[in-house]
């Protein structure tokens, strides 16, 4: 009596499968706008997954770079900016690397200052190159493509997009002064949130919340010197007031290169995916001499227990 059901059952099941695999499912074109340096490394690895899933990927990027070269899984398509090489060697080869020097913080202060306001008028200098470049914005929008990964750390990619008027979607590891809280309405307590730099825990002694609450505020002048002009960018381009908040909120979906391995607990919000495993995507086996220190300072350091 039953096998009679069996039979339709079984049809609509195959006809379920052959509506889901792929003939109907189309690739999507991405447009995939990277932060030079190690963030690419990573990118590149989510790029060549895209392109073996069917989608048509677009990178683009300034023509002078460190990393961004073109490859068989992508179109790589570059842009002109106002530097030379000798120039852009001399900021992120010779000078950048003085940021990361631990001597005497008020020595170098003003130094690396200067190297930080270098290094941000790159980015808005390349960034309004691209953005008034008719012949360029001209052949993207044009591609009429159906997303934008960018690095949201670079307002750039955020700010074409909105632009081009096509979603964004972000690849970030973090972006300073709370703008990724700001930017999804995420709730950020100073009480139990580590900030940045301050080597806090999440489990914090009173002073060590007064520190949380007072670091951000210095931080405050790099963002303000970093991100604003990308506001008055985007402003101009769409002939509308643009905060720094609105272009972090246009993102529609956020993947953080992180993980609650390595990161502290914190809220998060429905549109934001942890991907942190990626930056395991290129592990190589530990060399002998750091499985030897680390065996000998377990065995040694009482610390370690
Ligand atoms: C993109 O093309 C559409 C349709 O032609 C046009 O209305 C829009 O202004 C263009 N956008 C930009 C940024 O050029």
């Amino acid at each position: 009596m039953a096998a009679g059901l069996w039979v339709p059952l079984l049809v609509l099941r195959l006809l379920l499968l052959l509506l889901c695999v792929e003939p109907w499912a189309e690739g999507g074109k991405v447009l995939v706008v990277p932060l030079d340096g190690s963030h690419w490394l990573s990118m590149r690895k989510a790029v060549q997954e895209l392109h073996a899933r069917g989608h048509q990927v677009v990178v683009l990027a300034p023509e002078i770079n460190m990393h961004i070269t073109g490859d068989d899984f992508f179109t790589l398509k570059t842009y002109a900016i106002p530097y030379t090489q000798e120039e852009f060697e001399d900021l992120f080869v010779h000078q950048s690397h003085l940021i990361f020097k631990t001597e005497h913080f008020l020595k170098t202060i003003f130094k690396k200052m200067t190297i930080f306001a270098n290094i941000a008028a790159f980015y808005q200098r390349s960034c309004a190159n691209l953005l008034h470049n008719k012949d360029l914005i001209k052949y993207l929008n044009d591609s009429s493509f159906d997303v934008v990964l960018t690095n949201a750390i670079n307002p750039c990619g955020t700010v074409l997009a909105k632009y081009l008027s096509v979603a964004a979607v972000y690849f970030v590891r973090f972006i300073p002064c709370g703008l990724d809280f700001e930017g999804t309405q995420c709730p950020n307590p100073s009480s139990y949130i580590p900030r940045l730099l301050t080597r806090n825990s999440d489990h914090m002694t009173f002073l060590q919340r007064v520190k949380n609450m007072l670091y951000p505020l210095a931080l405050q002048y790099f963002c303000r010197v970093f991100f604003a002009p990308f506001a008055s960018l985007a402003s101009e381009l769409l002939q509308r007031e643009v905060s720094v908040v609105d272009i972090f909120s246009y993102g529609s979906v956020w993947l953080f290169r992180g993980d609650f391995v390595m990161d502290y607990p914190r809220p998060i919000m429905p549109n934001m995916v942890f991907i942190g495993g990626i930056n395991c995507a290129n592990r190589k086996p530990l060399s002998e001499v750091c499985i030897d220190a680390l065996t000998q300072s377990m065995f040694q350091g009482e610390h370690f227990f």
